[in-house]
């Protein structure tokens, strides 16, 4: 597939570009968000994603199941934000180094989520973090832990 291709000649790029706070230096990879209007944490996460050198185009949407629906995202991960980056999805408040390690590894998979609103994650700061994880997921339904965070992890 062509897209497909072209998001691995880019991710080969980023790989070539060194370490992770060189994305920050370089025009970052573009993530597609879409969110509802008077969502205040998924405007905290932009700002995460955006420190950490993503290139974020927010789209306030009237009902952002439609977009879950449509990138084959899993009712049960549904969290209030969707991401689309070189093609995979990222739902919820996922920690910008996932979905660089994500996209480093390019992984057979649809994308990661962090269901839910765990407080601790990116966008959800607060005094009581909790332990959550963000999993992958594809198109077959099958579901893995990505990465383990919080103060236990
Ligand atoms: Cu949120
Ligand atoms: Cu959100």
């Amino acid at each position: 597939m062509n897209h497909r291709r072209a998001f691995i000649s880019r991710a080969t790029a980023l790989l070539v570009a060194g370490p992770v706070v060189a994305l920050a230096e370089t025009a970052g990879p573009k993530l597609r968000v879409y969110k509802s209007a008077t969502c205040g944490c998924c405007s905290k996460w932009i700002d995460h994603m955006r420190d950490a050198g993503f290139d974020v185009t927010a789209t306030n949407v009237a009902d952002v199941s439609v977009y879950k629906q449509q990138y084959g995202l899993p009712p049960e991960l549904a969290a209030c934000h969707t991401g689309i980056v070189e093609g995979y999805v990222v739902e919820g408040h996922v920690p910008a180094d996932d979905v660089i390690k994500m996209l480093r590894q390019k992984p057979d998979i649809t994308g990661i989520a962090v269901p839910g609103m765990p407080m601790g994650s990116p966008g959800m700061e607060g005094p009581n973090p909790a332990n959550y994880v963000s999993i992958a997921f594809d198109e077959s339904g099958n579901t893995s832990v990505f990465m383990a965070h919080g103060p236990d992890a």
